[in-house]
């Protein structure tokens, strides 16, 4: 048995309460009482399964691999995996195993996109590939990757493909974003199919191993999938607004990313659809990768005040709303009420 498995499996109490408070920092829409309880529960097996995922005998394996995983991060994925696990049996060993391998998997993908984003800062603390080099942070992201796949052998060849296929669409939906809309696509649409691909995947898989590991019955499953899914790409939304409206630094990343290499997200995409005088200026700038300090912050002020923005952020609420009303096939109570919170999370987060 593996290290890694061998903390998954631990039941002892120590493991269950080695951590006075869950890792999660994603915020006040958590559930209390039993609900929240039992959440903050296996998020320490989470974290102390995720501490052993990432450890190795070799010290500076050790310490690349486990940089990004202490320095914080929300646990969103786990934290929805536990959640739908709710539904049916959440003390199945395989749940917290499932939970693992969704935050280990998005964890090695930080390390890659930091390195394709060129980003300094991420989670707080210096990106990997700013701390050492490109060549540390993709080889520790592989190294990453490698331990979700031992993690996901026991879970049995279904969730091997499952992870498999989620993988596929989250690097296809990179590429998509990298290479750009084609000729003849509507910029809009490629967006939100990028964000179904590189975001949407792994949240609905993270909800969909929750509920199946946890023996929730087929068509539930199926909904939390969709709203997995659906929720992904709010958040995703969310994330690309927060890269042009956070300010205070606290999202741990460096905002106005987006626009320096040249991404241009949906308040960028609706201005230079649009014809708005008003924005003319605005769409002269977004319109290529932003280098000069000077542009970039007309660029983000320009932003911030726009027309195009307030329309994104409508998008995002309806995205939020599309989610929801997949939880219409979710039985009444409370894990639907947490469900339904997150979806206003996504809406109206700041980090
Ligand atoms: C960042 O994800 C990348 C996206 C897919 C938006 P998170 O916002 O979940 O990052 P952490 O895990 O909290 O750092
Ligand atoms: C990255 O999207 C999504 C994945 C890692 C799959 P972003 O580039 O917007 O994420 P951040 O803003 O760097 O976290
Ligand atoms: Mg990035
Ligand atoms: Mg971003």
């Amino acid at each position: 048995m593996t290290g890694a498995r061998a903390a998954v499996e631990g039941t002892s109490t120590e493991v269950w309460h080695r951590g006075s408070t869950p890792a999660s920092t994603i915020g006040p829409w958590l559930p209390e009482g039993a609900l929240g309880a039992s959440l903050a529960e296996g998020l320490i097996r989470v974290e102390s399964a995720l501490t052993t995922a990432v450890g190795s005998e070799h010290p500076f394996v050790r310490e690349a691999a486990g940089h990004l995983m202490s320095a914080g991060g929300k646990r969103f994925r786990p934290m929805l995996a536990l959640l739908a696990a709710q539904l049916g049996n959440p003390q199945a060993p395989e749940v917290i195993r499932a939970a693992v391998v969704c935050e280990l998997t998005h964890l090695a993908t930080l390390y890659h996109d930091d390195v394709m984003d060129e980003a300094v800062v991420r989670r707080g603390a210096p990106s990997a590939n700013s701390r050492w080099t490109n060549s540390i942070a993709i080889l520790t992201g592989d190294l990453l990757f490698a331990r979700a796949s031992d993690l996901l052998a026991d879970l049995g060849p279904d969730a091997v493909r499952i992870q498999a296929q989620t993988f596929e669409r989250l690097v296809t939906g990179q590429i998509k974003e990298t290479v750009g809309a084609q000729p003849g696509d509507d910029p809009i649409a490629h967006y939100l199919d990028v964000l179904a691909d590189k975001t949407g995947s792994l949240v609905a898989t993270s909800a969909r191993f929750g509920a199946s590991f946890a023996g929730v019955e087929e068509t539930l499953v199926q909904a939390l999938t969709a709203f997995g899914e659906e929720v992904g790409v709010a958040f995703q939304i969310s994330d690309d607004l927060l890269d042009i409206v956070s300010q205070d630094g606290a999202s741990g990343k460096l905002p106005g990313t987006d626009l320096r290499e040249g991404i241009a997200t949906l308040p960028a995409l609706f201005a230079l659809a649009g014809n708005d005088p008003a924005e003319a200026r605005l769409r002269e700038l977004v319109a290529a990768p932003i280098s000069d300090d000077a542009d970039h912050a007309e660029a983000l002020t320009l932003l911030r005040s726009s027309r195009s923005l307030a329309r994104a952020n409508e998008v995002l609420a309806q995205y939020a709303d599309r989610a929801r009303v997949r939880l219409d096939e979710i039985p009444a109570g409370d894990v639907r009420d947490a469900l339904s919170a997150l979806c206003d999370y996504v809406v109206t987060r700041t980090s």
